[in-house]
C-alpha cells in the first residue's frame, strides 16, 4: 500500500488526507483525521463509497464482473478445486501442497460432530421454525459448549474455533432441516468427503442405505465454492462489528448469519425461486417485467441486481453451468422452472430499463432451481449459503483480530432530532 495525498477545501479550512492505494482496485482517502482537523465527519448511508477495512483476502471488479480469492480467478478455484481447498486458500492466504490439504481436511474432519447435548437445542425449537431462525440459536450457542476455544488472544483456541465452525456448520445446518421435516438426525460420516458427507446428513434415513450421487456432490461442492467469500459484504461487515468489541468468534458468526437471512442479501436464493414459481409460465414473464419497471410498485426480479457488480456476476455464469449438468443428471432438463429462468433473463438482458440500470442475473438467480432440484426445499436455501460463507465470515474476522489498527467500530451519525430542551413535568404537559 502507498500512499500520496489530496486536499479537501472545507470552508476556509484545507486539509491535507493521505490517498493509499493497494494492489489492485480504487485509491482510498484516508479520512481518519478529518474530525480532528475540521470538526466534520463524512457521510456515506449504505458505505458506496466507504472502504471499511483493509484486507488481503477477496477482490471484486464489479464493472468488469471479477472475482478473486487471494488473487485466484472464481472460475479457476470452482472449475479446478474443491471447497476445503478454498478455505484453505482464504483463512492461510496460499493454496497448499498435497500435504498441507490432507493435514486440513483431517483437522477439519475431526471436528464434524456436535456436542451431543446441542440436539437438545434442536428439540426445543416449534417445528415449523424457519431452518434460519434455528441457524442463528444453534451457532450462537456454540459457544456455550466449546469454552476452550473462545479466548480470542489466543492464535491457537482462533485457529480451533475456526475449524471447529467450518466442520460443524454442515452438520447443524442438516440438523435443522431434519428437525423441520421430522426426521431423525443422521450423524457425520468422516470418510466422505466435505459435501458428500452434507448430503448424506440431509437425505440419508436410518432405515434405507444412502448413495451419495458423484455429479450432485460436486455441483453442492461447486455451490459451497461459489459462496466462499464476497469481500466486505453486509453479513461479513456484521461479522468485523460484532467482532470489533472483542465478542467470540460464534457469537459473531451467528450475528453474520442474523444479517445473511434478510431478501436483499443471501435471502435472495429463496426469494428468487419463490418468483419463478409465481410467475410460472413464460407467457407471464412481460408482466412482471413491467412490475419490476414500475416505480410505483415495489416488486423487484429477485436475483437481479448487486451493488458491486454492474456486469455478469462470475458466480451466476457458473452456477448456470452447475444448473444445467444437475437437472441433465436427474432427468429435470425440461423443469417449467427452468424454461422460466432461462427466458426471463434472455428478455431482462436485453431491456433498456435492466441495460441502462446494469442489473444483471447475481448467483441467486440460478443457485435455487438447483437446490430445489437436488430435493432441498426453499426454506434452507439461505442455511446453504451461510454454510459455505461461513469460512469467509472466519478469514475476514481473523484478519481483523490480527490487525494491529483494529479498534472497535464505532461510527458516528447526521443527527436530525431535537436539539437540547428541558424536561417538563408530566403534570405540565
Ligand atoms: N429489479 C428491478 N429494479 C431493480 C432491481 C431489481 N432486482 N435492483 C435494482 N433495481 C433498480 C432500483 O429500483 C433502482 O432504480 P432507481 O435508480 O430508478 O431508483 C436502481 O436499480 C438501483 O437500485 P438500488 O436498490 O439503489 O441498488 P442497491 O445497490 O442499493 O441494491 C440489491 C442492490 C442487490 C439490493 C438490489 O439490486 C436488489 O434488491 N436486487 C434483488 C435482490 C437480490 O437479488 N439480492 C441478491 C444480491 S446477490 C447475493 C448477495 O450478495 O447476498
Amino acid at each position: 500500500m502507498t500512499d500520496k495525498s489530496g486536499n479537501l477545501v472545507l470552508g476556509d479550512k484545507k486539509v491535507d488526507l493521505p490517498v493509499k492505494s493497494g494492489s489492485i482496485g480504487p485509491d482510498v482517502i484516508d479520512i481518519g483525521t478529518l474530525y480532528k482537523q475540521t470538526g466534520a465527519f463524512t457521510y456515506d448511508p449504505g458505505f458506496t463509497s466507504t472502504a471499511s477495512c483493509e484486507s488481503k483476502i477477496t477482490y471484486i471488479d464489479g464493472d468488469a464482473g471479477i472475482l478473486l480469492h487471494r488473487g485466484y480467478p472464481i472460475e479457476q478455484l470452482a472449475e479446478q478445486g474443491d471447497f476445503l481447498e478454498t478455505c484453505y486458500l482464504l483463512l492461510y492466504g496460499e493454496l497448499p501442497t498435497a500435504a498441507q490439504k490432507k493435514d486440513f481436511d483431517h483437522r477439519v474432519t475431526m471436528h464434524t460432530m456436535v456436542h451431543e447435548q446441542m440436539s437438545r437445542f434442536f428439540t426445543g425449537f416449534r417445528r415449523d421454525a424457519h431452518p434460519m431462525a434455528v441457524m442463528v440459536g444453534t451457532v450462537g450457542a456454540l459457544s456455550a459448549f466449546y469454552h476452550d476455544s473462545t479466548d480470542i488472544t489466543d492464535p491457537h483456541q482462533r485457529m480451533v474455533a475456526s475449524l471447529r465452525m467450518i466442520a460443524k456448520m454442515p452438520t447443524i445446518a442438516a440438523m435443522a432441516y431434519k428437525y423441520h421435516i421430522g426426521q431423525p438426525f443422521v450423524y457425520p460420516q468422516n470418510d466422505l468427503d466435505y459435501a458428500s458427507n452434507f448430503l448424506r446428513m440431509c437425505f440419508a434415513v436410518p432405515c434405507e442405505e444412502y448413495k451419495v450421487n458423484p455429479v450432485l456432490a460436486r455441483a453442492m461442492d461447486r455451490i459451497f465454492i461459489l459462496h466462499a467469500d464476497h469481500e466486505q459484504n453486509a453479513s461479513t461487515s456484521t461479522v468485523r462489528l460484532a467482532g470489533s468489541s472483542g465478542a467470540n468468534p460464534f457469537a459473531c458468526i451467528a450475528a453474520g448469519i442474523a444479517c445473511l437471512w434478510g431478501p436483499a442479501h443471501g435471502g435472495a436464493n429463496e426469494a428468487a425461486l419463490n418468483m419463478l414459481q409465481e410467475i410460472g409460465t413464460v407467457d407471464k414473464i412481460p408482466e412482471y417485467i413491467a412490475r419490476a419497471k414500475d416505480k410505483n410498485d415495489p416488486f423487484r426480479l429477485m436475483g437481479f441486481g448487486h451493488r458491486v457488480y454492474k456486469n455478469y456476476d462470475p458466480r451466476a455464469k457458473i452456477m448456470q453451468k452447475t444448473t444445467h449438468e444437475v437437472l441433465a443428471e436427474l432427468g429435470h432438463k425440461d423443469d417449467p422452472l427452468l424454461q422460466v429462468a432461462m427466458e426471463l433473463e434472455k428478455i431482462a438482458l436485453t431491456d433498456e430499463y435492466f441495460i441502462e440500470k446494469k442489473l444483471y442475473p447475481n448467483i441467486d438467480f440460478y443457485s435455487g432451481i438447483t437446490l430445489k432440484a437436488m430435493g432441498f426445499p426453499t426454506t434452507m436455501f439461505t442455511v446453504l449459503f451461510a454454510l459455505a460463507r461461513t469460512v469467509g465470515w472466519i478469514a475476514q474476522w481473523a484478519e481483523m483480530i490480527e490487525d494491529p489498527q483494529q479498534r472497535i467500530g464505532r461510527p458516528r451519525q447526521l443527527y436530525t432530532g431535537e436539539p437540547q430542551r428541558d424536561y417538563v413535568p408530566l403534570s405540565k404537559r
